[in-house]
């Protein structure tokens, strides 16, 4: 059974949180076509001596969702979710915690460890806590630890994808853990929404087609690259941030490196501290999951939840009549 959060969505997906990406314009627009968006409070970052831009971007989304739910009450918005990397180099974790717990941020989401008193916070201002892993020992470990739900990060995600297949990552999780299950890696289609509900997920966990989307903060260069690549495009290296993560190959060969012969970096070297995660020489190089082969247009979000809608109606109605 789903928290109540998380039924009622137009269709079973989460915006998943993206770094520089998501904001509040993304989050906005997804929300408003019904499913949930996120975006990582570290991508809400003020100049030296301001107010925290997170303040501000949780009153924006907050506000706006509100006067679409007054307008359009018979389709309201879905809820929001921000992202908190719990990674001992992010210094600001603490205050970020306060101020969405302040903010009464309904769903919480934590990558990169897990930690009782961020769980705790999520609880204390009503809201949920899911947690994303790679493998079925560290979702034991997160519900331990006190998380509400698990996302599984499978092989061919954006980002710091897992190496496991999604049906023995799901099939593990679902051996043990009856709670909310969300899937992460390569869904583009609304046919592979239903696909993750039939291996045993709750709810697909969708990134790299929403970088192809007009309210997405990204160049025109990384969308237009997105439409035009596929999953033979993707490679994995962990030289960009510390930890294996998918890569464009045209954006590596566009910084001057050759994709297939890239060093290894230690795990030591990731740092959340500055304002990016890489090196400001690899500012170009662009992450993406397997699943981009669906992506043709640079559209509207609302656009891209219309047709994952479609699609995964007529698939249900394909394969269930
Ligand atoms: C460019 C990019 C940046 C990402 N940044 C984050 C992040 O800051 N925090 C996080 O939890 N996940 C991050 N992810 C991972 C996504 O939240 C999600 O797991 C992944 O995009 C799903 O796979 P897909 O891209 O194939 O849909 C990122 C993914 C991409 C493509």
């Amino acid at each position: 059974m789903l928290p109540p959060i998380l039924q009622n969505l137009r269709i079973p997906v989460v915006g998943s949180p993206m770094f520089i990406v998501s904001g509040p314009e993304l989050v906005i627009a997804q929300c408003k076509a019904g499913i949930v968006g996120s975006f990582p409070a570290l991508n809400a970052r003020e100049g030296e001596g301001e107010a925290p831009l997170l303040e501000a971007w949780l009153t924006r989304i907050t506000e706006e969702l509100d006067r679409h739910n007054q307008a359009n009450p018979d389709q309201p918005a879905a809820p929001f979710a921000v992202n908190q990397i719990v990674h001992r180099s992010n210094a600001r974790l603490q205050r970020d915690i306060e101020i969405c717990h302040k903010h009464k941020v309904p769903i919480w989401i934590t990558s990169l460890g897990a930690r009782p008193e961020v769980n705790q916070a999520a609880h204390d201002c009503g809201g949920i806590a899911l947690h994303d892993i790679i493998n079925n020992k560290f979702a034991r470990k997160a519900i331990e630890k006190g998380a509400d739900g698990l996302i599984a990060v499978a092989a061919g995600a954006g980002g710091h994808a897992g190496p496991q297949s999604p049906f023995a990552l799901v099939q593990e999780i679902r051996d043990w853990f009856d709670g909310p299950l969300l899937l992460s890696g390569s869904i583009a289609t609304g046919r592979a929404v239903l696909a993750a509900q039939a291996m045993g997920a709750d709810l697909a966990y969708i990134g790299s087609p929403f970088i192809a989307t007009e309210e997405a903060n990204a160049d025109g260069s990384y969308k237009q690259m997105i439409c035009d690549s596929g999953a033979m495009d993707i490679v994995t290296s962990s030289l960009f941030t510390g930890v294996s993560g998918n890569y464009l190959a045209p954006s590596i060969r566009n910084a001057g490196l050759d994709p297939e012969n890239l060093d290894k970096a230690d795990v030591s070297s990731m740092n959340f501290s500055s304002s990016s995660s890489k090196p400001k020489a690899w500012s170009q190089i662009f992450g993406a999951g397997q699943g981009i082969g669906a992506i043709r247009d640079v559209l509207p979000a609302a656009q891209l939840v219309d047709r994952l809608d479609r699609e995964y109606h007529q698939a249900r109605t394909t394969l269930l009549g």
